[in-house]
């Protein structure tokens, strides 16, 4: 069969579609070509193609990890490479580390191991918790800021067992600081042209500042762990101690710091933005809220959570399988063909094409879905329904072998905040008549919400 042109927005000669994108919410752009153009569509820019997949039939096909592996290169996750170097997230495809580090680290993050993090990551949920308290009612908490603490001082503590102390920072803590301006500067490197990018000196200074300053702090904290060994069950130790069952070899201290830094840059932003989405869909929809608080209620009754709740929670779960499915924190990743490859029977992908799984819009697969798949329905995600979906229908956490390491983490993590704040507060929106907006950076979060927390009284 002759391939047939992927459909493509015209744009303008040299530059392509440069002007359509939206500059502060790309996904808006995304999305409305999306639905203008349908499941497959071509951009351009200056000259640098990437092909945008939107269905669950065409996500089968390029998810197929004999046919496409991650696409690590000419996109995002290779200006972070300058950082992270080879660690799991920015590791081209078949990087010898990258194998290493994996075998090392999937029991580190296995379900046994999270179980072992609970207590350390109640330590600091309850932090949230009492300042939350201390709000008090009428204090217009913004979620994300908040969630935002929590995720990376849990990280931080199960992780290396450290103690960034976020709550209790006025203002931004420099490590924290130093992430978000490295990341922003890494967003708009891509859109920069080089020459213009070597004239920039004081941005490259803080750009080289920023990353010295979380490689220091890598540092110290894998020196003081060697000067002072212990038996903690944490990702460093793991990491340390590990070698690989397959080569023998065990991560050097760079690598180690790299892996760290990684974590924390993968695992706070995606966790607290998809905090946030659930507690906007929650108290969106009230009979959800409803049903979600008498399981709550039943399970947790006034007892502190143990892990024993974790497994029966499952409208919990429901809600948060359906929350991802429609506001995936990760919208999107990329993958790149091995060989040229025809796809959906008649579109050409060449070689060292970039092509971007809309994660967001697959999850969202009319066919699959059906007509309401726009709607936020708890109910299609439980009594085995989740179970029974299409191969690649929900793909928030990617895929294969270059999926996510830290879901389990993840989950873990939100399932113990989420439960213990609607045991504890009763939510509702500070602007009653809030409309859900995107705030981008890597990832997505709603803009501007704003909820009151106020502490229970019906169950004391
Ligand atoms: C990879 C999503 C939390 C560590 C990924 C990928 C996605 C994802 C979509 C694949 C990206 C790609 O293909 O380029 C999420 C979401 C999270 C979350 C939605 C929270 C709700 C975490 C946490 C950690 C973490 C808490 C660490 C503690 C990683 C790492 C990778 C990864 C290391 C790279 C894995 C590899 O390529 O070997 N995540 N993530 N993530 N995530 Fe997560």
């Amino acid at each position: 069969t002759t391939p047939v042109p992927i459909p493509h927005p015209p744009g303008v000669p040299i530059l392509g579609n440069v002007f359509d994108m939206d500059r502060v919410t790309p996904l808006n752009t995304f999305e409305r070509f999306a639905q203008q153009y349908g499941e497959i569509f071509v951009l351009n820019f200056l000259g640098k193609e990437i092909v945008v997949v939107s269905s669950n039939a065409l996500a089968q096909e390029v998810l197929d990890e004999r046919r496409f592996f991650k696409g690590a290169r000419r996109n995002a996750l290779e200006q972070i490479r300058v950082l992270t170097g080879d660690a799991l997230f920015t590791a081209y495809h078949g990087e010898e580390n990258w194998g290493i580090a994996h075998r090392v680290l999937v029991p580190a993050f296995g379900p046994a191991s999270i179980l072992g993090m609970f207590d350390d990551m109640y330590d600091i949920l309850s932090q949230l918790v009492l300042k939350w308290e201390r709000f008090g009612p009428k204090h217009a908490i913004d979620p994300a800021d908040d969630f935002t603490r929590l995720a990376f001082d849990t990280i931080a503590y199960c992780a290396m067992s450290y103690r960034l102390n976020s709550f209790y920072t006025e203002g931004t803590p420099p490590f924290v600081e130093a992430m978000g301006s490295f990341l922003r500067e890494s967003g708009a490197r891509m859109t920069r042209p080089s020459i213009v990018q070597r004239m920039m000196g004081q941005t490259n200074a803080k750009y080289e500042q920023d990353q010295r300053q979380m490689m220091d702090l890598a540092k110290e904290i894998v020196e003081d762990r060697k000067q002072n060994p212990n038996d903690r069950k944490d990702l460093l130790n793991a990491m340390l101690k590990g070698r690989d069952p397959q080569s023998g070899k065990g991560l050097s201290d760079v690598s180690i710091m790299q892996q760290m830094i990684t974590f924390l840059i993968a695992g706070h932003e995606t966790t607290s933005g998809f905090l946030s989405f659930v507690m906007y869909f929650v108290i969106a929809h009230p009979e959800v809220y409803a049903k979600l608080r008498a399981e709550v209620d039943s399970v947790l009754g006034q007892e502190r959570m143990r892990p024993e709740h974790l497994g029966r929670l499952p409208y919990m779960v429901a809600v948060m399988r359906e929350a991802m499915r429609l506001k995936s924190t990760i919208p999107g990743y990329g993958v790149e063909p091995f060989q040229d490859e025809i796809i959906g029977g008649k579109y050409l992908i060449k070689k060292d094409t970039n092509v971007f799984v809309l994660a967001i819009n697959v999850n969202r697969d009319p066919k699959v879905y059906g007509e309401d798949a726009n709607e936020f329905k708890p109910e299609r995600m439980l009594d085995g329904k989740f179970e029974a979906l299409p191969p690649k229908a929900w793909i928030p956490f990617g895929n294969g072998a270059r999926a996510c390491i830290g879901r389990g983490f993840a989950w873990q993590e939100s399932q113990m905040a989420l439960a213990t704040l609607f045991q504890k507060f009763d939510f509702r929106f500070a602007d009653a008549d809030y409309k859900l907006q995107i705030n981008q950076t890597l990832t997505i979060k709603p803009k501007d919400l704003r909820i009151y927390a106020i502490p229970r009284t019906d169950t004391t």
